[in-house]
């Protein structure tokens, strides 16, 4: 099957220009200098044929033909951070493989790197089998796997280069926070740190003060400081910037692997980054869209149990310091390199409100794998970031930082075509009523998107059009990844 994707400006991290799209089966053939003479409405629209003949060009012959006059053309999201189906706080993540990965394509993102886990004590290749078994044949859209590791210890560490060499995982979580569930000490992670450090893996880093916040928790609660802010409250970014800080000597130490900060949230972590980055260090970072457009204040203090909605860890940030400033100026700067959403959706119902009374059993997680790209388009639509960036910052890096790109992140002559055709005169309105996730409440409830995604091809197959879904469970495939492609 041949497909022709005409009219659009295709954006990628060299630019924007007219560029027609010719696709192969499941790659991308060929890019072609739009005809002159094409026209507003593509020729042979409804039923392919020699779709594209015109001044300068030969004729296309294409099976399909898509019509992206007046849209964008980018490469299909890469969000590398995902929980589906994650065991968290007493539940369980309520996207599974099926419900997330239907509702990312939904929202133009065509990869997910979703986290398998080891938790102390159990086997490394055991919870990473256990991960296989729950995505396959379930995904519409590839995925791969970082490792979550849990237990640090003589076999773990073996592990992590059989991952490297033999399974395509390439990244490895640890944990400064949640003691007693995914912790590591500093020790364990100098481990860790110098084993990456000899095979070239990212270690991949959630840092926060964990032992420090958990005093903080137990006297909150103490005084009967109940309701959901006081989660936010509790963990200062003040002990994300220490814990990031802590992290990166350690890398140092450790041989510079290279070191990933994963939902970086507050100015003192970015400070961190961006000092370690100007030493020209292998040290990176992620944001999410929470951290850019919600708050302490408004969101996870509002009134009742409400706030609930917006547990997640690292918490949202205070609106009376620069935090999202910080983070948007960090996109433009790329000391921030990637945009992800750390998707681990908790209903309210049955979930969330496990924590009712306490907010230290709240799950921790909020929903957003369907709403990525759009959130971050209005970065371009205000003036934030470049619509260059968006790419980058979305598709293009995340695919090169975990070991993807060309395959995926580019669209460009032997790339998987995984494609989406972004309208930008057309807005969406975000609500749980009408979201895909698998999620009773949406952290974004009402936001108004200008733009919309229109068509979202998987691998040369069409997944979303005309509002239409179209994808199905297996279609997607395991990628697995090479070494991060930033490496110095
Ligand atoms: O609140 C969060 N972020 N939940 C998911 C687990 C993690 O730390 O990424
Ligand atoms: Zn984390
Ligand atoms: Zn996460």
């Amino acid at each position: 099957m041949r497909t022709l994707i005409t009219g659009g400006t295709l954006v990628g991290p060299l630019g924007a220009a007219p560029t027609d799209v010719l696709v192969d089966g499941e790659t991308v053939a060929a890019l072609l200098a739009p005809p002159a003479a094409l026209g507003a409405s593509a020729r042979g629209a409804a039923g392919g044929g020699p779709a594209a003949s015109g001044a300068g060009r030969p004729a296309v012959d294409a099976d399909r033909v898509i019509d992206a006059t007046g849209k964008y053309v980018i490469p299909g999201g890469v969000d590398v951070h995902t929980h589906m189906e994650l065991p968290f706080g007493g539940t369980a993540a309520s996207d599974t493989f099926a419900t997330g990965s239907a509702a990312a394509a939904w929202g133009g993102t065509t990869t997910i790197v979703d986290f398998a886990v080891q938790r102390t004590g159990e086997v490394v290749e055991e919870g990473l089998a256990a991960w296989h078994a729950k995505a396959e044949g379930q995904c519409a859209i590839d995925y791969g796997f970082h490792m979550i590791m849990g237990g640090v210890d003589e076999a773990a560490l073996k592990a992590m280069d059989s991952l490297v060499a033999h399974e395509g995982v390439t990244s490895f979580k640890l944990f400064m926070a949640y003691p007693g569930v995914f912790f590591s000490d500093d020790g364990q992670i100098l481990r860790a740190m110098q084993r990456a450090a000899d095979s070239g893996a990212t270690i991949m880093m959630h840092a926060e003060n964990g032992l420090a916040i958990d005093v903080l928790v137990a006297q909150a609660l103490a005084r009967g400081d109940t309701d959901p802010i006081h989660h936010g409250l509790t963990r200062p970014s003040a002990l994300e910037g220490e814990a990031t800080h802590r992290a990166s000597v350690l890398a140092q130490v450790a041989g510079n692997p290279p070191l990933y900060f994963v939902h970086l949230s507050a100015s003192e972590a970015l400070g961190v980054v961006s000092a370690a980055r100007a030493a020209g260090r292998n040290v990176f970072a992620e944001t999410c869209p929470q951290y850019l457009y919600l708050s302490l204040e408004e969101h996870l203090g509002a009134p009742g149990f409400e706030g609930a909605k917006y547990v997640a860890s690292p918490p949202l940030r205070t609106n009376t310091a620069p935090h999202a400033d910080d983070l948007w100026r960090g996109l433009r700067t790329d000391d921030l390199a990637v945009v992800s959403t750390d998707h681990c959706p908790f209903c309210l119902k049955e979930q969330k409100e496990l924590g009712r009374g306490d907010f230290s059993k709240i799950p921790n997680g909020i929903g957003t794998v369907e709403h990525r790209i759009d959130l971050i388009y209005q970065g371009v639509v205000t003036g934030k970031i470049s619509l260059q960036r968006w790419v980058e910052t979305c598709a293009t890096t995340p695919a090169r930082m975990f070991g993807l790109y060309p395959r995926k992140g580019v669209i460009a002559p032997g790339s998987d075509a995984d494609i989406v055709v972004y309208d930008p005169n057309a807005t969406t309105t975000i609500s749980a009523a009408t979201h895909h996730m698998n999620l009773d409440h949406s952290a974004w409830e009402g936001f108004e998107i200008a733009g919309k995604v229109d068509t979202v091809l998987s691998r040369g197959s069409v997944v979303v059009s005309g509002g239409q879904f179209s994808g199905r469970a297996g279609h997607g495939r395991y990628v697995p990844r090479g070494l991060s492609q930033y490496l110095r």
